[in-house]
């Protein structure tokens, strides 16, 4: 689809009965604009990944903040540890980074492209990181999140040395193919937490697919089987 027709398309699907959509990349911040109405965490997010059409109006919600920290708690980790260095400022780090605020964590953001770490970290009122510093200053967090596409299948791997980590470092990796990325698989060699990405994907689905469908979903053993195979 190209951009400019999106907001005729989400119109289109409303009038035609749709319950609602979700929204990926590049169309996040469009939905955002075609919604009537934006809840708090996608304005705080930026950006609109779950569109519900209700009596006539488009509503838009974003639920990839609240599905990293549900994934979080699936995996045994408390959302509110922290500081977190959040690798990576695109949107799915601004989602993640204000998620994590809401849950009273101190945020560091750290960028491959300086600038646009600094303007996150201004909107949110977030501390910076230099990029080359990523690895010598992981001693100063207890959680790392990975929201760069470094580590996906076809792009080159995060370039990051973990053995300035404590060992109570949680490793989080939002790239999800593979399933288990190198960072993930280092993690796990030095006897860290690791954190995939998959359940991110899957958690961040159940908001949507409440609204809709009147159902709340639960995200367990099947559903991994079922997206995997
Ligand atoms: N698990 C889930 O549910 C979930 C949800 C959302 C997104 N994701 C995944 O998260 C990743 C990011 O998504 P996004 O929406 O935030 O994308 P985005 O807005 O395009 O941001 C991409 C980020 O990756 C960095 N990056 C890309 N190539 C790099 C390289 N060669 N070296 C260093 N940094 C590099 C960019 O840095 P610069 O600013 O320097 O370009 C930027 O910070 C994607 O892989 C996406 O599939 C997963």
């Amino acid at each position: 689809m190209r951009p400019e027709d999106f907001a005729d398309v989400v119109r289109a699907l409303a009038k035609a009965g749709f319950a609602g959509a979700n929204v990926t990349i590049p169309h996040k911040q469009a939905a955002f604009a075609v919604c009537g109405r934006v809840a708090p965490e996608a304005r705080r997010a930026g950006a609109v990944n779950t569109l519900v059409f209700r009596d006539g109006s488009i509503e838009g919600f974003s639920t990839d903040g609240a599905g990293f920290l549900a994934n979080l708690r699936a995996h045994g980790v408390d959302p509110a540890r922290g500081p977190a260095l959040i690798l990576g400022a695109g949107g799915a780090a601004r989602a993640i980074g204000a998620a994590l605020q809401d849950a009273g964590v101190a945020v560091t953001f750290c960028n491959r492209t300086a600038a646009r770490a600094g303007d996150l970290a201004a909107a949110l009122q977030a501390a910076v990181l230099p990029w080359d510093r990523r690895a010598s200053a992981l001693g100063d967090f207890s959680l790392l999140v990975n929201t760069t596409s470094l580590g996906m299948v076809n792009q080159p791997e995060l370039d990051i040395n973990l053995s300035a980590a404590a060992p109570e470092l949680v490793v989080a990796d939002i790239v999800y193919a593979p399933l288990e990325t190198p960072l993930l698989a280092a993690a796990k060699s030095r006897g860290l937490k690791a954190v995939e990405g998959l359940g991110m994907l899957l958690h961040q689905a159940v908001p949507g697919f409440a609204a809709w469908f009147g159902v709340t979903p639960v995200v367990d053993e099947e559903i991994y089987r079922i997206v995997t195979e």
